[in-house]
């Protein structure tokens, strides 16, 4: 039996408390029943036990509000990597393919639709080989470059920091701008930031304006490189901190832009270079970046396919995404011991998973599909950052389109949404809410010698007085029903929606985009004391108490 936020309880517990729920009359046939049943021989109970619904406990403390879920966990990234950006995103004005200003139109609706609060841009590993002032201008003289990470295709650099801003302003969401550390100059981080945000008479605002734009762009998060420890140039933590306070310090806030300044933050479990930039940095950044991705295999030269796997890969691959837990579990408490008042946010932003490529395609481009799968791992991680939401500021999913857990692909001009977009769609209801604590008594999912929660869960309140809960079973093969008690507030009408399918394969294609996707779930029960639900085996569950 797994719980968090409360001492472990065992299954025993959860059945007391489920059995001190019902009538006495049925207690009493239960009783007889299961006095008859141990007569029985064992094998049949364990046979019959496997064939029904786990039992679960839920606690939600409403009485108890705790901080806002930033709608920026939310966020999204994309990287001049692929197709996320050319063909996914833009397309050119000239274009069959419906577009404004050269950025595709059913695109921008899907991501409106999520309610995209931020988009993470130009990368990645791109962005410290990245030199903004090629991207600006007519396009046709534009300089182009060899994208040397990703597939070492050439660049032309026709979508920059115009198309960029103009995209985000589109979408009505916050551009995150990552500057380039690893080969750029502190002078030219400098003068982006004064291009894009400063209204002054002034060189670089007015070579925006010789551009075709007067106004500056409001620009509030700004990266002072990215993955300063590997592609963006192999730097030590003491290294790269000093590198941070110099580039950082020509990071101005022009007219009222403020910057909100995201330092590089450690690859997943590298707990010193945590260590190390809230020594060395301090309250100079006002975030600090965290990088993990679920590996299904852990070996990166055989990450595994994203749609043929077996129970057993499923099972690991949701026991690595609940890393996740531990990981911002941990920094955030290296991060309390300097800064108890959690001024300076965690910034996850670049998580997922990461499979092989899909067969037949460049494997610089990092395509891939998107299954059942990758559905669950997005809820688990999204319920774990809410459930972070002191600590946890901002998240960007990597990546957007056609790139990695991307949550649209596109084949020219189709475009499917993927099980992850249906994910992030249905949890557009914690945005801006009022974490409100859980406490979980789960039965344990377990394979071979290896155990997981089978549930995975969290809650808030909006600003409109409504619970929402989102619930995840882990268990490919067995139902779950949970018995929920609400502290502090009354269920007395409930809607759900559910996302599940016939296989854990289960993904949506060109030819069959809806095989994946939300439907209505009413297998639950309003109560006294809270609701109880029955979640489908393999399912993401959504409720809307008021
Ligand atoms: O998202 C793909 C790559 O993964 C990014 O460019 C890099 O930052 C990370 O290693």
């Amino acid at each position: 039996m797994f719980q968090t936020s409360s001492p472990t309880i065992h299954n025993p517990l959860a059945l007391k408390s489920y059995f001190n729920l019902i009538s006495p009359m049925k207690k009493t046939r239960i009783c007889l029943l299961a006095s008859c049943l141990t007569a029985l021989c064992g094998a049949f109970i364990i046979h019959a036990s496997a064939a029904d619904a786990t039992a679960n406990k839920l606690v939600i403390r409403a009485d108890q509000p705790k901080a806002t879920i930033d709608r920026n966990i939310y966020g999204f990234f994309s990287e001049h990597l692929g197709r996320c950006i050319y063909e996914g995103t833009w397309v050119g004005e000239d274009s069959t393919i419906s577009n404004v200003r050269g950025i595709r139109q059913d695109v921008v609706a899907a991501l409106k639709k999520l309610k995209t609060p931020v988009l993470r841009w130009p990368g990645g590993c791109f962005a410290d080989e990245y030199h903004w002032k090629d991207g600006i201008g007519p396009r046709e003289k534009r300089p182009a470059m060899i994208n040397t990470h990703w597939g070492g295709v050439v660049e032309n650099n026709h979508f920059g920091t115009h198309e960029f801003l103009d995209l985000c302003e589109q979408l009505e969401c916050e551009p995150y701008v990552c500057g380039n550390v690893g080969s750029g100059s502190v002078q030219e981080m400098m003068e982006w930031v004064e291009y894009m945000t400063s209204d002054a008479n002034s060189p670089m605002a007015n070579l925006r304006r010789q551009n075709g734009r007067d106004k500056p762009w409001k620009v509030r998060y700004f990266g002072v490189g990215n993955e300063s420890w590997g592609c963006g140039g192999n730097m030590t933590p003491e290294y790269y901190a000093d590198q941070y306070r110099r580039y950082n310090t020509f990071v101005k806030n022009y007219a009222d832009n403020r910057v909100y300044r995201i330092a590089c933050g450690a690859n997943a479990g590298d707990y010193k270079w945590t260590e190390v930039m809230m020594a060395n940095v301090g309250n100079r950044m006002n975030g600090l970046s965290l990088h993990y991705y679920t590996i299904p295999t852990s070996n990166w030269g055989d990450k595994g396919s994203a749609t043929q796997f077996d129970e057993g890969m499923w099972h690991g691959t949701l026991r690595r995404a609940l890393e996740m837990q531990t990981l911002v579990s941990k920094h955030g408490a290296i991060m309390d011991k300097t800064d108890p008042q959690k001024r300076i946010g965690m910034i996850v932003d670049e998580w997922g998973i990461w499979h092989n490529v899909e067969p037949g395609t460049n494997p610089g481009f990092l395509y891939q599909q998107n299954s059942l799968r990758d559905a669950l791992v997005a809820a688990i991680t999204l319920n774990i950052f809410n459930q972070h939401a002191d600590r946890v500021k901002m998240a960007n999913i990597a990546q957007t389109i056609n790139v990695l857990q991307a949550v649209i692909l596109t084949d020219k001009e189709k475009m499917l949404l993927t099980p992850t977009y249906h994910v992030f769609e249905m949890f557009t209801v914690h945005h801006d809410a009022k974490l409100l604590p859980t406490e979980l008594e789960a039965t344990a999912y377990r394979m071979n010698q290896d155990q997981i929660p089978g549930l995975n869960v969290s809650a808030s309140r909006d600003k409109d007085g409504k619970i929402h809960v989102t619930l995840c079973n882990l268990n490919p093969n067995t139902p779950a029903e949970v018995t929920c008690e609400l502290k502090g507030a009354k269920a007395q009408t409930l809607k759900g929606r559910v996302l599940t399918a016939p296989t854990i394969t289960a993904h949506n294609t060109f030819a069959q985009g809806d095989a994946v996707q939300p439907a209505e779930f009413t297998a639950f029960k309003t109560m006294e004391s809270g609701f109880t639900a029955t979640l489908p085996a393999k399912s993401v569950v959504v409720l809307a108490v008021e």
